[in-house]
């Protein structure tokens, strides 16, 4: 079942994470960018007794010549290893996803394998246009209202990233 994290979750979320990534940095990450309340969207894929997944979303401001651009950056996603592979990283992601959508966000950026976030709408072309601390195919974004992005700007990440 998904549900939105609460914090009787954390101490098993940052389990989930650090072992997911073989390492404690991400789960760091969430940590602050709880305690500088920069948290949009977290959601855990869960049963009655344990977190399997997890995913966190953070405002991210994309700045033009006199407008601004409401945006979340999709970072991190993890799954257990042991529950890999069986549709809970992507049941995460759109649930996510959906949930941006439904707090009027404009758009969602994400770092991260140019072979699995495309099948959610994610293009690294559409990227092109954002001024941001990362480039390149693994550097994508999507448009949750369409032209959203057209006109680029410069991408501000919340304080936690350090970029
Ligand atoms: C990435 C991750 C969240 C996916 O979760 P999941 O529950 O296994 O994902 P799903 O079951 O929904 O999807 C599995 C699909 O993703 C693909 N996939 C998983 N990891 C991938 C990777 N690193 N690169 C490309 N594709 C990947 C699988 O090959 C599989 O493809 P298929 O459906 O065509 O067979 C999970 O592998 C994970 O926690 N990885 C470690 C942490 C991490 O790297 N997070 C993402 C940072 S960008």
């Amino acid at each position: 079942m998904i549900r939105a994290a609460s914090p009787s979750d954390y101490p098993a979320i940052r389990a989930v994470i650090s072992h997911a990534f073989g390492q404690t940095e991400e789960a760091n990450l969430v940590e602050q960018l709880r305690a500088d309340g920069d948290v949009l969207v977290e959601f855990v894929e869960a049963s009655d007794i344990a977190v399997q997944g997890h995913i966190l979303y953070s405002p991210l401001a994309i700045e033009g010549d006199g407008y601004t651009v409401n945006a979340a950056a999709l970072a991190p996603v993890s799954v257990l290893k042991s529950f890999q592979k069986s549709g809970i990283g992507s049941a995460l992601i759109r649930a996510g996803n959906a949930r941006c959508g439904e707090l009027g966000l404009d758009a969602i950026v994400v770092l991260g394998h140019e072979s699995y976030y495309p099948k959610f709408g994610f293009s690294a072309v559409l990227a092109e246009s954002l001024k941001a601390p990362f480039s390149g195919p693994h550097f994508m974004a999507l448009e949750l209202k369409p032209g959203a992005l057209r006109s680029g700007g410069r991408v501000r990440y919340a304080k936690a990233f350090g970029v």
